[in-house]
């Protein structure tokens, strides 16, 4: 796979991110271990977590702590052959103190996520949500504190918008402290609401790495229309971890599997290829159960979407409004 910068990081990584939200439950620890080794021999070098991650078990407010643990014991041997990212803002228990991004919360989890990782340092430290309780100015001073430490390498952004990173940038300019580096979003051909946030990114060295890029496996090609989810599908595990299926969807669902025969390619790697495609992707954070996921994800990093297929793409799964440029149209 043809690496692919991370932002203005200066690190390079694969357009493939293993996405371990799922260790735990329904990938137990020895299969989570051996996914992981897998998709390092098949040249992922970035590895995505959170201190939240407990697979299926996960509810809001429960301790988390079972992904990263699992991925400390994988690594222990491989830690240096990868780029490790972690987040932090998750709830983890009941009380005040538990959760978001005081500068308390942030570097009391970044001690245990490194306990948990077997790990001096993290290369790249995720705000998980944005925490309107907390100024953004003492969540940055935070980040500065552990880079200063040489606890975290860079710390990046998940699910802001580009104002929101937009004031991060600024903040530190005026703070002297680090930049964020990257903004990992909720994007897929189903799901483009951050489409124009995209250029923002690329101009001002923010790496996107976007998670659900196949929906949670409905853009898989496993699930039909009028048809239970098949046995062993998230659907039928997890319901409440994947969309209702209802005929609308279907309508866009098959527009992309029809384009992606069209393009004789499956429509997995349709979507990941459609998504690695757009303006500032750094890698894509997938989602995987068994080892042919991790191989089909590598394979769609190759894969390429005919460019005539732009305007019967927007017209399935239109992207945002914005207002039409007067000058260019
Ligand atoms: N920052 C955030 O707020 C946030 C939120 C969510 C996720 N994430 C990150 O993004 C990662 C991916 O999220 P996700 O797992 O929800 O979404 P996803 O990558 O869209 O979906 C992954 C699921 O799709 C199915 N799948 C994957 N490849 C397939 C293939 N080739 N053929 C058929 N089915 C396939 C598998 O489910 P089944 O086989 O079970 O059907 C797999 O667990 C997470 O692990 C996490 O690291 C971040």
């Amino acid at each position: 796979m043809q690496l692919r910068t991370l932002g203005s990081s200066g690190l390079l990584v694969s357009p493939v991110c293993l996405g371990t939200m799922t260790f735990g439950t329904p990938v137990a620890e020895q299969e989570a271990i051996a996914l992981t080794h897998a998709a390092i021999d098949l040249g992922i070098n970035f590895i995505d977590t959170a201190n939240g991650y407990e697979g299926y078990a996960r509810y809001l407010g429960s301790a988390g702590g079972v992904a990263e643990e699992i991925l400390g014991k994988a690594l222990r041997d491989r830690r240096d052959r990868v780029i490790l990212a972690t987040k932090v803002a998750a709830p983890l228990g009941p009380g005040p103190q538990d959760r978001g991004l005081s500068a308390v919360h942030i570097l009391r989890e970044l001690e245990r996520s490194l306990k948990r990782l077997q790990t001096d340092v993290i290369d790249l430290y995720i705000i998980h949500w944005p925490d309107r309780h907390v100024p953004i100015e003492v969540t940055l001073q935070a980040m500065d504190t552990a880079v200063r430490q040489g606890k975290i390498r860079h710390f990046g952004a998940s699910n802001h918008s580009a104002a929101q990173l937009c004031e991060m940038l600024w903040l530190a300019e005026r703070q002297h402290g680090p930049k964020v580096v990257s903004s990992q979003i909720p994007f897929s051909l189903l799901r483009r609401e951050m489409q124009h946030d995209l250029p923002f990114c690329q101009r001002h060295g923010i790496g996107v790495t976007p998670y659900q890029s196949l929906q949670g496996g409905l853009l898989t090609g496993k699930y039909r229309r009028g048809q239970p989810a098949p046995a062993g599908s998230r659907a039928a595990e997890k319901p409440d971890w994947v969309w209702k299926r209802d005929d609308a969807l279907f309508d866009r669902i098959e527009g992309i599997e029809a384009l992606a025969a069209e393009a004789g390619i499956p429509v997995a790697h349709y979507a990941l290829a459609w998504t690695l495609a757009q303006p500032a992707m750094s890698s894509l954070v997938v989602g995987v159960k068994r080892l042919e996921q991790v191989q089909d994800a590598v394979a769609a990093a190759q894969a390429t979407i005919p460019p005539e297929h732009a305007a019967k793409i927007d017209a399935i799964c239109p992207p945002p409004w914005r207002l039409p440029d007067p000058v260019r149209g």
